[in-house]
């Protein structure tokens, strides 16, 4: 609809380019002409994921959960390329349980990663994206408008970032454009690490869970970034009805039901996630 603006010869950094929905938007962005710096913790899997895609992908090692490695992450960025177009905060994480259940560790990981990097590195890429009235895409969740159990502090991070873009979206210069994409559950390796594993691509192959391609969500990031206007979008888009579940009466009706069934539910997403890592480790 506002498809006017191409990605071609853009600079556009991607968190958690080395596997799932990340490599799927660097593989589409780089391959539709953009230059592409995307960043992972694990160094090997990220240049090897770096050297299989297409066009121009330049892998930097990087925790963004540490402060002095996100500034050193966006600064290399325009110093290597003498400017920034896009900020693409994809990178995200997840643990499975009931809210009591969840040990400090990970709270911590989870809020750092979700919230606190999305925030800082966005800080710190404005100023960049101002100068070439540039985008920032958040790939928030469907869970951050239905927080369900067991993944309620993964919702509660989601909510917190689609705040962020919201309020975000009233004080940047014109021009510049802020936008978020909720996808539902996509077919990535994301509940491995939630587990706490590392796994390489075999690995990830092997462990990935049900749900949409990968590939939808980085069409509509694509998209995002040619759009003329700030653009809140779901994958699969039937999913944007989630946002009435925020809604009385509505609302009122999913806490007396999701309630009910929470610790069930729980319990099938531990069972599924376990059956996961067995099959990722070839058991
Ligand atoms: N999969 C779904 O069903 C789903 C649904 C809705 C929204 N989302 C959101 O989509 C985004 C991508 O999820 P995904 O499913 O593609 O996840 P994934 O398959 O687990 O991939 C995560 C990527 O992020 C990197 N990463 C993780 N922790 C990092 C850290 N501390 N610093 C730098 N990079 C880090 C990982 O590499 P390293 O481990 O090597 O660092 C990997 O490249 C997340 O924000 C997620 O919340 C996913």
């Amino acid at each position: 609809m506002f498809s006017t603006r191409s990605v071609e010869g853009r600079v556009v950094l991607v968190t958690g380019g080395s596997a799932g929905i990340g490599r799927s938007i660097a593989a589409r962005l780089a391959a539709s002409g953009a230059t592409v710096v995307t960043c992972a913790r694990d160094e090997v899997r990220l240049r090897a994921a770096a050297r299989d895609l297409p066009g121009t992908v330049e892998p930097v090692a990087c925790d963004l959960t540490d402060r002095r490695q996100r500034r050193d992450l966006v600064e290399g960025v325009v110093r290597r390329h003498g400017r920034l177009d896009a900020l693409v905060n994809n990178a995200g994480q997840g643990r499975v349980g009931l809210f009591a259940e969840l040990d400090a560790e990970g709270v911590e990981e989870v809020v750092a990663l979700n919230v606190t990097a999305v925030a800082d590195l966005t800080r710190l890429a404005l100023p960049h994206l101002a100068e070439r009235r540039g985008d920032v895409v958040v790939v928030a969740s469907v869970a951050g408008w239905v927080p369900i159990p067991p993944l309620t502090l993964y919702s509660a991070t989601k909510a917190a970032v689609d705040g962020l873009v919201h309020s975000l979206r009233r004080e940047v210069p014109a021009g510049l454009r802020v936008h978020t994409v909720n996808p539902g559950p996509v077919r990535t390796e994301w509940l491995l690490r939630a587990a706490g594993l590392r796994p390489d691509d075999e690995e990830g192959r092997r462990g990935r869970t049900f749900g949409t391609r990968p590939e939808r969500v980085a069409a509509e990031v694509h998209r995002c970034l040619t759009a003329r206007r700030h653009r809140t979008v779901t994958v699969p888009r039937w999913l944007g009805a989630a946002r009435l579940a925020g809604v009385p009466p509505l609302s009122n009706a999913l806490d007396l039901v999701l309630r009910s069934i929470a610790p069930p539910v729980a319990r099938w997403a531990h069972r599924y996630q376990d059956e996961l890592v067995r099959r990722a480790r070839d058991e």
